[in-house]
């Protein structure tokens, strides 16, 4: 069984090595390779310890907890950091969510879905109406929100290791939507 909890400090090095492991799975061929190539558990660990010793951080990240495999997937969120241009000004409080990774062995199994579920939970707690999310432009997973009900709001060019990427931005304006509710687990612990 797979639990979505909320991350504490001792998750610090399992998101490293699942957040490293997912990126060099899920971007390859659309990030550089050097810069995918020179993730290293041991650095991204030390981050996510920096981000969960933060306690204003720490209430936005949410870990997929197995029972045998222990964490296999993560996401967070928080306040919008960069609103896209196609937002239409009847949004009050817009959060974002900055990451959702799910391994590849433990993808397909509604984990993605419960993690965001817990996440648009989470905003709508703090007291946010619209959610966004950035992706990689050519990242295929783009159906996956569109399936979920995220609607394309912006564009933009990102640098990574130099080179420019295209994002593209999607956004939630019923943090409620059926469809992140369909699958639910009932002890999903999405309550703040
Ligand atoms: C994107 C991701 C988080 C989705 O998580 P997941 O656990 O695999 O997805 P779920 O099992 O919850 O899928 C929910 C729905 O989306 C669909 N879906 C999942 N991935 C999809 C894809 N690549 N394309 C189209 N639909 C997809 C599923 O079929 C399912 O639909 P259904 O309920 O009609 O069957 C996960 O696949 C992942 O980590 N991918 C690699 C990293 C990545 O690209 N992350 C996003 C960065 S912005």
């Amino acid at each position: 069984m797979t639990r979505i909890r909320r991350a504490t400090r001792s998750d610090a090095a399992a998101i490293g090595r699942v957040h490293v492991e997912t990126w060099q799975a899920a971007y390859a061929g659309l990030l550089p390779d050097a810069m995918l190539a020179g993730m290293s558990d041991v650095r991204q660990s030390a981050l996510w310890a920096q981000a969960l010793a933060d306690p204003a951080e720490v209430r936005g990240v949410f870990v997929a907890d197995d029972e045998e495999a222990g964490v296999v997937g993560f996401g967070s969120c928080g306040l919008v950091r960069d609103p896209p241009e196609g937002l239409d000004g009847t949004e009050t409080r817009v959060g974002e969510v900055y990451l959702l990774y799910v391994e590849p062995d433990f993808q397909n199994q509604g984990l993605g879905r419960r993690l965001l579920d817990a996440m648009f939970r989470q905003l709508r707690a703090d007291g946010f109406d619209t959610a966004v999310l950035w992706m990689l432009a050519e990242n295929p997973t783009r159906f996956f929100y569109e399936g979920l009900g995220g609607v394309l709001v912006g564009q933009r060019t990102d640098t990574f290791a130099g080179i420019d990427v295209d994002e593209l931005a999607y956004a939630w304006r019923d943090l409620d939507a059926p469809l992140v509710r369909r699958r639910l687990a009932p002890d999903d612990e999405t309550s703040p």
